[in-house]
């Protein structure tokens, strides 16, 4: 039976990444290699990622990315079969160090190019881990996104909604940044928060007095920053009791927020009549164990499979970059040398 071979490449944000995917004949994809240079430590000093930083650290990895998934995968040039890049969206300079490499490559090696938006990646995902099938309710959930999608088929999603302002991951790093937890935010906060009093503090649910799967963060912070100074200037600091109900009653509003959005997407998704209903969540925040166990109560409820990938394919990687890729080749997709580089492409 045929093999196709195909290296990803996704430099978009913050994690430098390459993958080879092979799929023999109708069967499940297989990972052969995935390798993911971060760059946390790069932009800790900053507080958040420093675009031109970051475009450099892309140029200074991409070939060793790549030249490590070939090994690892014991796979050499000439047996790739296609080259998936992420093309958009993302940071421009990231973003146009992955294309220009994989168009050096498919130019180069005359093997054919294939672009892949980021968050089709994303949301493609559980396909490669679980072979869902369409049409499935898609949670994108971490430090840049946060949006409800319906996704139809490999090119058509409907996205229903999502933050108007800052991504759940966002909040979690600012707030851990005010009580003074290391980055990521999420795991520090999320650690406090298991020591906390979730009531201690009503913090504001935004939007869920609006129609819509709309939502929205940045308010959040603003009243966790109040409540921290309003303690502070009482008592002149933060006890380790008041830094985990600080977290524990920001978490809590987060997972509300997150629960009453999805309940709401499920209507939406569910009147399609899905032979077989299923959220996937995906993204870094969906770690979050109270976030998870939430969202599986919401979908337990209405009789609909809740799954969420492995972690390490849950966040940015090119295994997922390599399957989008995979899905729109074989239904015939090409690119060539005016691929360009969408800060800007919504799904
Ligand atoms: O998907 P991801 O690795 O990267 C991008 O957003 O590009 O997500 C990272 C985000 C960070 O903001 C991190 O704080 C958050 O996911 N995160 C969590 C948890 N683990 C990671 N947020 C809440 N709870 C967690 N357990
Ligand atoms: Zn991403």
């Amino acid at each position: 039976t045929k093999s196709l071979t195909i290296l990803g490449l996704e430099s978009s944000c913050d994690d430098t990444a390459a993958a080879i995917l092979r799929q023999t004949g109708s069967d499940a994809p297989e990972i052969l290699a995935s390798v993911v240079y971060g760059q946390t430590e790069l932009h800790a000093p900053y507080g958040g990622v420093v675009p031109e930083i970051a475009a450099r650290a892309h140029a200074e990895k991409l070939d060793l990315s790549v030249e490590e998934a070939l090994s690892s995968a014991n796979v050499s040039l000439a047996d790739i079969d296609a080259i998936a890049v992420t093309s958009g969206p993302g940071l421009i300079g990231g973003v146009l160090s992955a294309v220009m490499c994989a168009k050096g490559l498919s130019a180069g090696l005359n093997i054919p190019l294939v672009g892949v938006n980021h968050l089709a990646g994303h949301a493609l995902t559980p396909r490669l881990t679980d072979q869902v099938s369409f049409p499935y309710l898609m949670l994108l959930v971490s430090g840049g996104h946060c949006q409800f999608l319906i996704a139809h088929d490999p090119e058509k999603f409907s996205r229903l909604g999502g933050t108007i302002d800052d991504a759940p991951g966002e909040a979690f790093d600012k707030t851990a940044r005010l009580l003074g937890l290391p980055q990521p935010g999420g795991p520090s906060v999320q650690k406090e928060a298991e020591n906390g009093n979730p009531k201690a503090h009503r913090f504001p649910r935004p939007l869920l007095d609006r129609p819509g799967c709309d939502m929205s963060f940045s308010g959040l912070k603003t009243a966790l920053l109040r409540a921290r100074d309003a303690i502070i200037s009482d008592k002149g600091g933060l006890t380790v009791q008041d830094r985990s109900d600080l977290c524990a009653s920001f978490q809590a509003a987060v997972v509300d927020v997150l629960a009453e959005k999805t309940r709401r997407a499920l209507e939406i998704y569910m009147a399609e009549n899905p032979p077989t209903p299923l959220l996937a969540v995906a993204g870094g925040v969906a770690a979050n164990t109270a976030i998870r166990a939430r969202l599986e109560t919401v979908c337990a409820d209405r009789g609909v499979t809740f799954t969420a990938p492995p972690l390490t394919l849950c966040t940015d990687n090119a295994a997922m970059i390599a399957f989008a890729g995979l899905e729109r080749f074989k239904s015939g997709a090409r690119d060539d040398m005016s691929l360009s580089a969408r800060p800007r492409w919504p799904l």
